[in-house]
């Protein structure tokens, strides 16, 4: 009876995990949708909590009190623009998690006594081989997106394929062997070695402008060890969080690939950021040469109010500046003044999938003014200006026709079709790609250099005494 119970616990924790994806794909109910969630897994932890036999509520409760503080800490601590090596650790965590089940399940059922049927064995060790993967592979993304440790471009070393293949093989050999002799320790401790260096491998050759789409491709690594584990301690909702997650995060990388006009098999072993320019070779020495305009914010404040469209392009910059409330009050200033204002998102601006939808809710931004790439590009040419605020790559028109640029073929925001572009940023330096923009040094485009939320600030102030 208790079981029935608990498997139709897990069941509506499941639909609930669904219906939470759901309305996670809507900027709108999002934040529901999270909440809807995290109430889906409260159910299915006081399930477990009930269902199985517990070794010890206190050790529970102990994990549980540093989880939350962690947790919560976290939450408050961690910048949005740290966001994507929070959740790349948070996805690690799981894989562990995964690791550390699959192992404990092991050694439990090679006690005396005890059988290990070679349908657990082989989930056992796919669990490890994929937790291991997804703990330290997400630990290394983590630390390149943080700049701790190791280094942000892609690290090649001689005979990495070599080693690679190695320890793909060593795995392989560790789970024949333990399938005829399931109780032997250093077979276990090979393979779950084997499996964590092969995590640093394959992570530590992609650069950091890569880490993101990485980041996801683990998340969706850390569901299928998820799921392994469920099958492992036969767990249903496991099993099907574990599927949920695998599915999305493979999801969520196909749509980041796909923004960037890139296959996943270029992103992981493509290699690229290995040569990180300022550059552009020839190209971008010649365009250095016929140097930029720039604009002050008086003369920025003129156009911006006495225009009729104004397309707003926030990009990274926008995000490590924090300027999104001050967007926003300039956005409604200009609205007051009869001007209409629209915002450009591009699927990969800033550092994490919908990074741009997310500061722009939390300042307020009207959900129906934010237009994706498809939605907003017919529109630049009636616009007045558009104003890139700490965009780079996502508006460099070489993504359309210069075949030799790293971006090549990666649909961009046609900002250069405005009558007037203006570009806030601190520098002449270039974006993620490494590379120079085009967008920059074109005859409409005008630079308002500076830290994007002071500059904001600045025309703010400007606006409000236009007549
Ligand atoms: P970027 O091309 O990275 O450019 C950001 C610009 O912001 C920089 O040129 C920088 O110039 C400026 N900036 C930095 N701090 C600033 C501040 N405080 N005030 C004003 N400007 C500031 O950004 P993007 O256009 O958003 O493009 C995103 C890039 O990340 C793309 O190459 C994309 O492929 C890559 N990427 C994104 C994702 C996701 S999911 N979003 C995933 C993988 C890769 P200064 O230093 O001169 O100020």
């Amino acid at each position: 009876m208790m079981q029935h119970l608990a498997e139709l616990a897990y069941l509506l924790a499941a639909v609930i995990f669904i219906i939470g994806l759901k309305w996670l794909s809507s900027p709108l109910r999002a934040r529901k949708g999270n909440v809807l969630s995290a109430f889906g897994m409260l159910i299915a932890i006081v399930v477990t909590l009930l269902d199985k036999q517990i070794v010890s509520y206190g050790l529970i409760a102990i994990g549980l009190l540093i989880g939350t503080v962690l947790g919560i800490w976290m939450a408050y601590a961690v910048k949005m623009t740290a966001m994507p090596q929070m959740v790349g650790l948070l996805n690690g965590f799981g894989g562990g998690a995964s690791l550390l089940v699959a192992a404990a399940e092991w050694y439990r059922l090679i006690q005396p006594g005890q059988t290990l049927t070679t349908g657990t064995a082989v989930t056992i060790y796919l669990s490890s081989l994929v937790g291991g993967v997804t703990i330290a592979g997400s630990v290394v993304a983590a630390l390149k997106l943080q700049g701790w440790l190791v280094p942000d471009r892609p690290v090649l070393f001689p005979g990495r394929h070599a080693l690679s293949i190695g320890l793909i093989l060593t795995v392989a050999a560790m789970g024949i062997y333990l399938g005829y002799n399931p109780g032997t320790m250093w077979a276990f401790i090979v393979l779950n070695v084997a499996s964590l260096i092969l995590g640093v491998q394959l992570v530590i050759a992609i650069g950091g402008a890569d880490q993101p789409v990485v980041i996801c491709l683990l998340n969706s690594y850390s569901g299928i060890a998820a799921a392994m584990t469920g099958f492992v301690i036969n767990n249903h909702g496991l099993i099907i969080t574990g599927a949920l997650v695998g599915a999305s995060g493979i999801i969520l990388t196909n749509i980041m690939c796909k923004a960037m006009n890139r296959s996943i098999w270029n992103v992981l072993f493509g290699g690229v950021g290995v040569v990180v320019a300022g550059s552009g070779g020839d190209k971008g020495a010649a365009m250095r040469a016929k140097g930029v305009r720039t604009i002050t914010p008086e003369d920025t404040a003129a156009l911006l109010g006495y225009g009729k469209l104004v397309i707003v392009v926030p990009g990274y910059g926008m995000a490590v500046a924090q300027a999104q409330h001050q967007v926003r009050e300039l956005a409604d200033l200009l609205h007051k003044r009869g001007v209409e204002v629209l915002y450009a998102i591009h699927p990969v601006a800033g550092r994490m999938p919908g990074h741009m939808n997310v500061l722009l809710a939390e300042a307020n931004v009207p959900y129906e003014a934010l237009q994706d790439l498809d939605q907003i590009n017919p529109n630049f040419d009636r616009a007045d200006v558009a104003i890139v605020i700490g965009a780079n790559d996502v508006v460099n028109p070489a993504a359309r026709h210069d075949t030799s640029s790293p971006i090549y073929g990666m649909p961009i925001l046609d900002a250069d079709k405005a009558q007037h572009i203006i570009v806030m940023k601190r520098s002449m330096n270039p974006g993620f790609a490494g590379i120079e923009n085009e967008l920059f040094y074109d005859s409409k485009t005008q630079m308002l250099f500076g830290d994007a939320k002071k500059s904001l600030l600045t025309l703010i102030n400007e606006v409000r005494v236009l007549e």
